[in-house]
């Protein structure tokens, strides 16, 4: 095999009338006059290499069979390019190389799309199905290399803090992070499933009460959702959790984690600590608990104005225990009628049944609302809101989800449409102070913001004592904050943690909250309560999404385009075609059966 002596980006001028050897594919060909020039491409990049008859006859007539994508090796000398011949798109494109020997390691099909970053014009379902054309991109190349160092980045901050890398099962029991299971059938034990992980939440917890101290792991979870664009079935964590510590050590760690890899891997300088805000607070300004703080523009609560209105939509929504919020939007006046329908059917993804709107003109507040809203109360909506003349003010008046979800959704969506968005800028923030629980109207009882394992706290600055929250579990479980954090990332939420439950009493009391009967929480968490009353520590952790984490690193708008073989929106592989059927003999041998229920 004729090996390489050199990459093909690393041909310099200091290699001129030397002998090298290349091994790549065959990016483009082009015949000039009997002179073949071929454009050959490896991992670092192209360089340019010719076949003269002159120079070797037998070369010269296997290259006239080249075509796109062949993979060779071929060895020659290299020149300077005539002047007229240089291409200073290319890191080498002031050299050639003449070739004197070839050798065709691979012939290939003509590919189904041209390898290159510029023209993707085809779907993605046809780059997914040939992924490993498409990863022949720079572009992915590029991303899945960057993956690579900050996975190792992350490995290497992990260990100098005393961080040991713990593997935990993937065939287990459910860990309940919100989402459905994957379950895999035990063909040992007939009619009972593992499921796989949501997260490794339990077993890093265990590793706590083992005395291990600091666990890390780069992890992939498993969780069966509804797929978005920063969302796969598969996906992987940073996942790490710490004994003996309070979240002012969670904060600081992490802080100084992203510091360290964005620099190493980016070469860009983040600003530490980061800002954090209450739950409340965000929720109160800008509608989601994620919010995209790269721009101004907030939400104010105007419930208490709205309700000395005559405007029905708000006497309505307030009779029914809603409320009332307004986004002004700066120079807002310039949006067209067409604008705000379409602004107003956007919403309405969000369950909102319209978008009442004011444009403060010079002559004044203008909407067909004006006439209901006495003036008064006008004037104190614009002082609340800061309304001055050119802006828009936006209303939703409706059960409070419905009312922040839409306006939050618009807030960024009118950012995106104005331009607002400094597409340099990285913002890192936390949100803590969360409630600990949050009602799920379709199944009609509390359910864990987080998760089951976090602990509750009395007050935004207090914790309580154990009997104060045993109280309050019981008494007021609504009114209690979670010990739990998000980071959040330019509107994305990178990651989430807790100080975790590290006694009992309060975790059965925290599982008996949730509705589990005794049975139900010993069948679940049996193992997890025994090994609470076994000295557990205080302990607590996070996890970061480390696809998303790349996606926004690199501005890509899908984590598919950071992950290499990724699945699509209806959880398919294209390129392996899986899920697949099994044969009969195998769901025998499970002792299942197949029956498919429409
Ligand atoms: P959480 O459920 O918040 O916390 O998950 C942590 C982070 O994982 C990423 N993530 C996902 N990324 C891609 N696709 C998905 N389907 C997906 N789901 C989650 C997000 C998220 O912030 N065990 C806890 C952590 C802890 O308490 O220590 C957990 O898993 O970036
Ligand atoms: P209507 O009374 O239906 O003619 O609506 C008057 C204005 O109120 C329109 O601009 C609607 O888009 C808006 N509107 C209707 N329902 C709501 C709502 N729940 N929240 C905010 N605006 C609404």
């Amino acid at each position: 095999m004729l090996k390489r002596t050199l990459l093909c980006n690393d041909v310099t001028e200091n290699h001129i009338n030397k002998e090298v050897v290349l091994n790549g594919w065959v990016h483009s060909w082009r015949d000039h006059g009997g002179v073949i020039f071929i454009d050959l491409r490896d991992l670092t990049g192209l360089v340019q290499i010719v076949f003269n008859p002159e120079i070797s006859k037998e070369s010269h007539h296997i290259a006239e069979k080249l075509r796109s994508e062949d993979v060779v090796g071929v060895r020659g000398k290299v020149a300077a390019r005539s002047d007229e011949t240089i291409n200073l798109k290319l890191p080498t494109g002031k050299l050639e190389v003449k070739v004197n020997e070839i050798e065709v390691f691979n012939k290939s099909q003509t590919p189904p799309f041209e390898i290159s970053d510029d023209r993707i014009n085809i779907g993605e379902e046809h780059r997914l199905e040939y992924r490993y054309l498409d990863l022949r991109r720079p572009k992915l190349q590029k991303n899945i290399i960057c993956r690579h160092k900050c996975v190792h980045a992350f490995r290497e901050f992990l260990d100098q803090e005393h961080f040991f890398d713990i593997e935990t099962p993937i065939l287990n029991k459910s860990t309940p992070e919100g989402a459905r299971d994957f379950l895999v059938p035990s063909r040992l034990n007939p009619g009972k499933f593992y499921a796989l992980p949501q997260s490794p939440q339990l077993f890093k917890q265990i590793l706590m009460v083992a005395g291990m101290d600091r666990y890390y792991q780069i992890v992939k979870c498993f969780r069966d959702e509804d797929l978005r664009k920063d969302r796969q079935p598969e996906f992987t964590q940073i996942d790490m959790e710490l004994s003996f510590i309070t979240e002012d050590d969670i904060y600081p760690l992490v802080e100084n984690m992203f510091k360290k890899v964005i620099q190493e891997v980016f070469g860009v300088e983040i600003k530490t600590p980061f800002p954090r805000h209450s739950y409340d607070d965000v929720m109160l300004k800008y509608g989601v608990d994620k919010p995209d703080l790269r721009f101004k523009m907030e939400l104010a609560d105007i419930t208490d104005l709205a309700d000395q209105t005559t405007f029905q939509v708000f006497k309505n929504a307030i009779a029914r225990k809603g409320i009332v919020k307004c986004l002004k939007v700066d120079d807002g006046t310039k949006l067209s009628r067409k604008d705000i329908d379409d602004l107003t059917a956007y919403v309405s993804i969000f369950g909102a049944k319209g978008l009442a709107w004011i444009k403060m003109t010079d002559k004044g507040p203008e909407s067909v609302v004006v006439k209901f809203i006495p003036e008064q109360i006008m004037k104190e909506i614009v002082s609340r809101t800061r309304a001055k003349q050119g802006d828009i003010l936006f209303f939703g008046a409706d059960k409070a989800t419905v009312v922040n979800d839409s306006l939050g959704n618009l807030r960024n969506k009118i950012a995106e449409k104005f331009n607002l968005i400094d597409e340099n800028e990285l913002n890192f923030c936390w949100v803590n102070d969360f409630p600990l629980f949050e009602y799920d109207e379709t199944e009609n009882r509390l359910v864990a913001k987080h998760h089951p394992f976090t602990h509750p706290k009395l007050e935004k600055g207090r914790i309580g004592t154990e009997e104060e929250l045993t109280k309050a579990l019981n008494d007021t479980p609504g009114s209690l904050y979670a010990r739990s954090y998000d980071l959040i990332l330019n509107g994305i939420e990178l990651g989430g943690g807790s100080i975790r439950i590290h006694h009992k009493k309060l975790q059965e009391k925290m599982f008996a909250s949730l509705g589990f009967q005794e049975k139900e929480m010993q069948e679940q968490f049996g193992f997890l309560l025994r090994a609470l009353d076994y000295g557990a520590p205080p302990h607590g952790g996070i996890a970061f999404g480390l696809d998303r984490f790349l996606m926004l690193m690199l501005r890509e708008s899908s984590i598919r385009d950071v992950i290499p073989f990724p699945k699509t929106q209806k959880a398919v592989c294209l390129m392996s075609d899986s899920p697949s059927r099994v044969h009969d003999r195998q769901l025998k041998e499970l002792s299942l059966k197949c029956d498919i229920i429409e």
